[in-house]
């Protein structure tokens, strides 16, 4: 299992999202090594010039950055691969399985050579799909592959919640779970502000059901609204994978909704799928269950139908 020895990251992918994420790292300390590899090696060269001529003024200024091959995952300690085609405006993730798969499969072979065994995060759209692909294709431990799932859109809920009720988006506690897509949901019965029930919030508040509907809808269609507006969407996950490699790194048992493999702890096995789960250095430790209503629990199955249809469609 993976040991954090070395504090090095291996970033495949150099585009919009890889280097949000890249950027970030410099916020942090006690990272030794950030590795740039891209298909596109110039895009990798210039990245990891550009970036390191700004560590003067980083909070983690001996950091090494550079560019480099796969053969450099061998003694890193997390891959993070944010490769791959991106949506355009109004198309689907789960559009974009078929282009992504392939990426990935190629990706895959290459860091199952270089001997690589510690923690891959995926990203690369359809990120239920793309980590699923990852972890047969490296054989890695299950544990040791996840995606980032519904990571960022719990985020979008957090921050959503905290200006609709004037409270921190940390003191917002609720995932959004399921499919990194159209079919996602909200467990509003296992969500809570502070120690208090929301339902119950909102209840004492005179403020209805239909308001936290339309917030579900606004961080369900988010990305859409931001793709038509500027092509892309990076800070946001960017700043949640910056999150992810700290939580690994530090080994920090941090409960985040990522794209975690199922092994029947909410009734579904053999796929990878937004749950509420315990990362730390070895990847994920638990997946933590929520006591899901009966509401609840057919979103999540329909959700996981969605995603095995297409892997049997597309990938199997
Ligand atoms: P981009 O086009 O800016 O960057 C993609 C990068 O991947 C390019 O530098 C390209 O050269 C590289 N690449 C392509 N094929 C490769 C290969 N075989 N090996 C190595 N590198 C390869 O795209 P962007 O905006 O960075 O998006 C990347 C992925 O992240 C997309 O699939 C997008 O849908 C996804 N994404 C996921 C989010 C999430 O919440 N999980 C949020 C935002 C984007
Ligand atoms: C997002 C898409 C791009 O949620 O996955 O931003």
């Amino acid at each position: 299992m993976n040991k954090i020895g070395n504090r090095k990251i291996v970033l495949v992918g150099t585009g919009f999202v890889g280097m949000s994420m890249a950027y970030s790292l410099l916020t942090q300390r006690g990272i030794d090594e950030l590795v740039l590899v891209d298909v596109n090696k110039d895009k990798a060269e210039g990245e990891a010039m550009d970036l390191s001529h700004g560590l003067p003024y980083a909070a983690n200024s001996k950091m090494v950055i550079k560019s480099g091959g796969y053969e450099e995952c061998a003694d890193a300690s997390v891959i993070v691969i944010t490769a791959g085609a991106a949506q355009k405006p109004g198309q689907t993730r789960l559009e974009l399985t078929a282009i992504n798969t392939q990426i990935m499969k190629g990706i895959s072979e290459e860091i199952k050579k270089s001997g690589f065994n510690g923690v891959i995060v995926v990203a690369s759209n359809p990120v239920d799909i793309m980590t699923y692909v990852v972890q047969k294709v490296t054989g890695l431990p299950t544990n040791q592959v996840f995606g980032s799932g519904t990571m960022l859109d719990t985020a979008r809920l957090r921050y959503m919640i905290g200006k609709y009720l004037d409270v921190n988006p940390n003191n917002v506690h609720g995932y959004i779970m399921g499919e990194h897509g159209d079919s996602s949901f909200i467990s509003w019965t296992n969500s809570y502000i502070g120690s208090k029930s929301l339902l119950e919030l909102l209840d004492e508040q005179g403020k209805g059901l239909e308001d936290l509907l339309e917030i579900y809808n606004e961080v369900r269609d988010a990305a859409y609204e931001i793709i038509e507006k500027k092509h892309a969407t990076y800070y946001g996950i960017g700043l949640s994978l910056n999150r992810l490699v700290a939580a690994i790194l530090n080994n920090e048992d941090l409960i985040l909704s990522v794209s975690a493999y199922q092994n029947g702890e909410y009734g579904q096995k053999g796929l990878y799928i937004g749950v509420p789960a315990i990362v730390s250095r070895d990847g994920i430790r638990d997946i933590l269950k929520l006591p899901l209503n009966e509401v609840d629990q057919c979103k999540f199955d329909q959700s996981c139908e969605n995603i095995e249809k297409i892997i049997k469609e597309t990938v199997d």
